[in-house]
């Protein structure tokens, strides 16, 4: 339809309200009109405005460690695609992630991730509202190509831009897939993070506790690496742990008994390292690595229980009405512990949720739906929004104590 044959724009005050300062801060003009007359081609469909909300169509990207990932959602929670492309070949014989390599294989793959994502949805450019990409927290060279990408898509199809926080992504991953209401106690498990988290809102996030050095996941990744079960190490673990005894090792659960909701890993894998210089390092038969992979997952269910126990208190005296608790993160792949995590949570009157695996681990449809739900209170990003090495969700949260703390 030519443009002066369109009707008038939709008038529903909370689409506008919602889009009103984003209207205002961010954006320039033109790339509103072309917003809003797409508002109005739908509308001109005969769909009502609060259809054309439902009907907004984000791209998101995330590029922000070693997945190269793009992917369309809808406003009605309608994943069109979700591509990820993993680069453990390029990095297993260094054991971890090297960033340069990461960083490079970004640059090599996200503009045909894109296109795959926009063929598989069958839409271009011009069906996008906005572009949501990772900007950080991560590693600085990954995120700045995914973010630059973004920028650059977004000034081209006059759409805005949302940067957004990787960890808000996993955060609000549960509203994508199963319409959890704020406020929610969320348990983040990441290779970077271990934290609980009151989540109120978009952007509004209480810690209740931290890790005082490893995170989960890196706990994963380092026994995985002792046991030369290679990289990325958790879902090896988790395979090796379901023909082992649990028994077998008597591995320490650090911090458990205490209070608070804090966390320390180092010790647990301390504690691995010991055991396997005991077997005799190179000389582990194949019971021995699938007994230390199920002693440490153990023990891992057994901290992440006591600490999330101690945090339901905590939830619960500021939210007496909050009963949803929400794992996510990589590590929330895990079957055992989601297992684990579900008994506690019908223990002490919570439900847990737990997004579909593909969408714990890293993916960029959390981050689409971030950009959506942004979006929607007007939340959009200048296109100078600078890529961030670091980026808690709780920026007031006092500094944990501990050594190697990953606020
Ligand atoms: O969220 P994520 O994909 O990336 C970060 O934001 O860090 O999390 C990656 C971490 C890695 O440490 C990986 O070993 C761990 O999640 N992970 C798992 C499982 N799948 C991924 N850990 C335990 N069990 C799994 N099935
Ligand atoms: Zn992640």
């Amino acid at each position: 339809m030519a443009r002066k044959d369109m009707p008038p724009k939709p008038r529903d005050p909370s689409w506008r309200a919602r889009h009103a300062l984003g209207h205002k801060r961010h954006q320039s003009a033109d790339a509103y009109s072309r917003a809003d007359s797409r508002a109005a081609e739908r509308a001109a469909r005969g769909e009502r405005a609060d259809d054309a909300v439902e009907a907004t169509i984000v791209l998101g990207i995330e590029t922000s460690c070693d997945e190269t990932c793009a992917a369309i959602v809808r406003a009605d929670r309608r994943v069109l695609a979700s591509r990820v492309r993993g680069q453990a070949d390029a990095h297993a014989r260094y054991g971890g992630v090297v960033p340069e390599i990461a960083a490079r294989a970004h640059v090599e793959h996200i503009d045909r991730l894109v296109a795959e994502a926009l063929d598989e949805a069958g839409l271009g450019f011009d069906a996008l509202d906005a572009v949501a990409a990772t900007a950080g927290p991560g590693l600085i060279g990954g995120v700045m190509v995914g973010l630059m990408t973004g920028k650059a898509i977004a000034a081209v199809a006059g759409v805005p831009l949302i940067a957004v926080n990787h960890l808000e992504g996993h955060a609000l991953t549960a509203r994508l897939t199963d319409d959890v209401a704020f406020p929610y106690l969320l348990l983040l498990v990441s290779g970077g993070h271990c934290q609980l988290l009151a989540v109120e809102g978009v952007g509004r996030y209480t810690r209740l506790g931290t890790t005082y050095d490893d995170a989960v996941g890196e706990a994963y990744d380092k026994t995985a690496k002792l046991l030369g079960l290679g990289f990325p190490g958790g879902p090896a673990v988790e395979r090796a742990a379901l023909a082992g005894d649990a028994t077998r090792f008597k591995l320490p659960r650090p911090l458990k008994g205490r209070p608070g909701c804090d966390f320390s890993f180092s010790g647990l894998k301390t504690a691995v390292r010991h055991a396997v210089e005991t077997l005799g390092a190179g000389r582990l038969a194949a019971q021995d690595v699938a007994d230390l992979c199920a002693s440490f997952q153990a023990a891992v269910a057994d901290v992440l229980a006591d600490r999330v126990a101690n945090a339901f208190a905590l939830f619960g005296e500021r939210f007496p009405a909050g009963d949803v608790l929400v794992v996510a993160g990589g590590v929330a792949a895990n079957q055992a512990l989601r297992a684990r995590l579900g008994t506690v949570a019908e223990a002490h009157g919570f439900v847990l949720v737990a997004p579909p695996p593909e969408l714990c681990t890293d993916n960029a449809a959390m981050i689409a739906w971030a950009g959506i739900e942004r979006l929607a209170l007007g939340l959009t990003d200048a296109l100078d929004a600078p890529p961030r090495g670091r980026w808690p969700l709780d920026p007031d949260a006092p500094p944990a104590t501990g050594a190697g703390i990953k606020a």
